[in-house]
């Protein structure tokens, strides 16, 4: 007795000792974190939150994050987006001079706080926070100022604030919640490379025209747990429904979820066994219906097929699909067979069912229906009103590419999987919708990633004299970015006049911040591009986080202007500007030192000067935006209505995407339609180049030029313009000419030969 007393007491005073040590949550400057099993995270004073690593199961890697310590799943509530994941062995540390910085075993800086002046201490907050305090400051940094998915009690979103939405991996998903400037709360999707927004598919409504200050200001979570939007006059907009949280002691969150919903969550603080986080409120109510129309591929990937179980979204291919990444089942699916336009296979004995094709009609309230072709978006289920059929023809396994694994396992499974589609179809009340907008594409960006690390001539562009501008000097030459001329998937585009010289500046998005090099390197190389149909770069700014590019300034708009204004302009003009830009594009394609693939021809690219030349913009500035992102991101889009069906087939992306759009924009000229034109909201769109292939098949090219007599008058011009088109946007990229032949077809230097079916997909029976 007389031992172990005292060893007790030593005990019991060693460990009040380690508690007290972290106990009132601060961090001392010094103090650092590794990365293993067994280690310590920094704890608040409650003990609720840490901050440090946590072990992502089944691998060496940890994650840097803060979470719920009490919680026995842990769950994680914050991380440096992007940057989070690190081997075994990797540290953090609280430095004076930089604040918190994360680096990996090798000692190699992967993420940090920022540079940070007048440090005090870190300070793990009771309400999850994770703030440095200054000397001076009580805030330097904080982790509220950078959520990652989910919003705590106590955290505040002021306008202009985004939250991104969680995934798997810890970098940002494709889902954002924003509060715009004008106040109101929205939920987008967006395309991670090029920054783009789609539209939102929830709106709060927190925007007064009339009067601004009835406008959202702030969105608040209370410390109580109630989520609101507070207006400028003080007014309160309620998200959290009033009296929906239970009464007790319960941790509260929102997060925007992987699948694109926002979700509040409570837990109580004294759990049962089988306790798990309950959803007390989320929108949008039907995610599989919020995301159609105009808003990227949907609530599910192209060719995928939307369903709720309750306020989840089940995403499953169709039959004859299968998912390209089998690890996101949300993902895009692809078809698991070769397209063909003929309805027989002539080698195969004539038997009638040697491929699987797929055809989908789709029936609105007034009976009639519709063609769609792949890929296919914003598919869903419902289990009312409309019907539609998915139909397929069975293949031998053999048609299947190489490399796809076959979804039926088995040959004679193709003749019992058909059956099962039709009796699940048509023998039950099951109806399947698949509502489709159509045509996105996306090409894999990895493919880009490969040609700018070849095709960067670092040594010899670096020294060209193009002119550099300071910040300052283009908001003195733009009045302060007053004349706004412009909005593009890259960036903003204003008037300038620098010298006597009227100049159009443009302001990227985003750009990756450490790649100084490669931004002077391409900007070099685009100002090295000298060709009548190209927009000429004139200078450039690169100043900080500011990225501008100065170009020739065109008086006559743009193209998609011209073209579906309110008078249709003449053939002959619209003939002789599809030339020059087929030539601008080949140029870019084949003449230039480094070759450069446009990613973005569309009628808002093309600009026209003061004759009325057609020239091309925005060159160059795909492969720019994206430098240095392939870890994070697989796949780019252009614009829908103008994008090469390649994605989905796991093909790269040649130059032969921007043939695809020039066809598309070639049939625009020739007919002076719009490529997809919304029909209304839920019930698709109506595809220029479908109705291009339609009406050339029964030769009816006065419809498709709506008589426009001076067309006709120039048939055979207009007839070669047609077939040269229609050869542009086959879905088969190998059977796209180059530019260069396009350029020598239209000038009818080179005989045009018959197209075939440009989608062999969407082929009727
Ligand atoms: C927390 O405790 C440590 C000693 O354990 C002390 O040095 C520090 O000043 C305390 N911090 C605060 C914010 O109370
Ligand atoms: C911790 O959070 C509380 C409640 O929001 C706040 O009053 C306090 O200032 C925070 N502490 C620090 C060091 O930021
Ligand atoms: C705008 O609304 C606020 C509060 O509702 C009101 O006090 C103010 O007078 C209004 N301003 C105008 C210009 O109507
Ligand atoms: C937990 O389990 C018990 C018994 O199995 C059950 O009665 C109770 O409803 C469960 N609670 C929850 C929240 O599921
Ligand atoms: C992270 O996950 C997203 C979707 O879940 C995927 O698109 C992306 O490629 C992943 N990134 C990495 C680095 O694995």
């Amino acid at each position: 007795m007389a031992v172990i007393l005292p060893r007790l007491v030593f005990l019991t005073l060693f460990l009040h000792l380690i508690a007290s040590q972290q106990i009132n949550g601060s961090v001392s400057v010094g103090s650092s974190l590794t990365a293993t099993p067994n280690a310590k995270p920094w704890l608040s004073s409650s003990r609720e939150f840490a901050f440090g690593f946590q072990q992502i199961q089944g691998t060496d890697n940890f994650v840097l994050s803060i979470w719920y310590d009490k919680i026995p799943d842990k769950t994680i509530i914050w991380y440096p987006e992007g940057r989070a994941v690190v081997p075994t062995g990797s540290k953090v540390d609280l430095i004076r001079e930089s604040g918190l910085v994360l680096s990996n075993p090798q000692g190699r800086q992967i993420w940090t706080s920022g540079p940070i002046s007048d440090l005090a201490y870190g300070f793990m907050n009771n309400t999850g926070n994770f703030v440095i305090v200054g000397n001076n400051s009580p805030k330097i940094w904080e982790s509220f100022a950078f959520p990652s998915g989910t919003l705590l009690p106590t955290q505040v979103m002021a306008k202009g604030g985004v939250v991104n939405s969680r995934n798997t991996n810890f970098t940002g998903g494709r889902f954002e919640l924003r509060l715009l400037p004008d106040g109101n709360l929205v939920l987008n999707t967006q395309d991670i490379p090029t920054d783009y927004t789609y539209a939102a598919y929830y709106i709060s409504g927190t925007y007064d025209t009339s009067n601004s200050t009835n406008s959202g200001e702030q969105v608040i979570f209370g410390e109580t747990g109630y989520l609101y939007i507070l207006t400028g006059s003080g007014q309160r907009f309620d998200l959290t429904p009033r009296g929906a949280l239970p009464s007790g002691d319960y941790y509260h969150r929102a997060t925007l979820d992987s699948d694109g919903v926002f979700r509040q969550y409570y837990y109580p603080k004294n759990p049962t066994d089988n306790t798990s986080w309950e959803v007390v409120w989320f929108v949008p109510d039907n995610i599989c219906w919020s995301i159609a129309g105009d808003k990227d591929s949907g609530a599910c990937g192209y060719n995928n097929v939307c369903s709720l179980d309750g306020n989840r979204p089940i995403c499953e291919c169709p039959q004859g699909f299968s998912i390209v990444n089998p690890d996101d089942p949300s993902g895009d699916c692809k078809p698991d067979f070769t397209p063909s336009c003929d309805e027989v296979e002539p080698n195969n004995g004539g038997e009638m069912f040697d491929f699987i094709e797929l055809n989908v009609v789709v029936y609105n309230s007034n009976a009639d229906c519709w063609k769609k072709r792949l890929p296919l978006s914003n598919g869903r289920k419902e289990t009312t009103l409309t019907k539609a059929f998915l139909k397929y023809r069975k293949g031998s396994v053999s048609d299947l590419p190489p490399g796809t694994p076959p979804r039926l396992s088995g040959g004679n499974k193709d003749q019992r999987s058909l059956i099962l589609v039709g009796s699940v179809l048509l023998g039950t009340s099951v109806f399947i919708i698949v509502v489709m907008t159509i045509v996105i594409c996306v090409g894999f960006f990895v493919i880009y990633k490969k040609k700018a690390t070849n095709t960067y001539p670092y040594t010899k562009t670096v020294n060209t004299n193009l002119p550099r501008f300071t910040y300052q000097e283009l908001v003195t030459a733009t009045d302060g970015f007053k004349d706004e001329l412009g909005k593009g998937t890259f960036g903003i585009v204003y008037k300038g006049v620098i010298g006597n010289e009227i100049v159009a500046v443009k302001k990227l998005n985003r750009v990756v911040q450490d790649c100084e090099k490669e931004f002077k390197a391409e900007v070099n190389s685009i100002a090295k591009t000298h060709h009548k149909n190209l927009v000429q770069l004139l200078g450039y700014c690169n100043e900080g986080e500011h990225r501008l590019m100065i170009y020739e300034y065109m008086s006559n708009g743009t193209l998609a202007m011209f073209l579906f204004g309110e008078i249709r302009p003449p053939w002959k003009q619209r003939s002789y500007m599809a030339v020059g830009i087929a030539k601008g594009l080949s140029y870019l394609h084949e003449e230039c030192s480094s070759q450069i693939i446009h990613c973005d021809i569309k009628p808002q690219n093309i600009l026209l000067d003061d004759y009325y030349n057609g020239k091309i913009s925005d060159f160059g500035l795909a492969k720019l935006l994206m430098m240095n992102q392939s870890q994070t991101n697989t796949g780019i889009r252009g614009t829908k209505g103008y994008i090469a069906p390649e994605w989905f087939r796991n093909i790269p992306v040649t130059v032969k995407v921007d043939v695809y759009s020039f066809g598309v924009l070639l049939l625009e000229i020739i007919s002076c339609r719009k490529s997809l034109v919304l029909e209304s909201y839920d019930q698709g769109v109506a595809v220029l180049t479908d109705l291009a292939w339609d009406h050339y098949q029964e030769r009816r090219l006065d419809a498709f030029v709506e008589n426009d007599l001076e067309a006709l008058y120039d048939y055979k011009k207009l007839g070669t313009f047609m077939m040269v088109g229609l050869w542009c946007i086959q879905e088969n990229s190998a059977l796209r000419p180059t530019m260069k032949k396009v350029v020598q077809m239209l000038e009818g230097e080179l005989e045009v030969g018959e197209p075939p079916c440009p989608y062999p997909f969407s082929i009727t029976s």
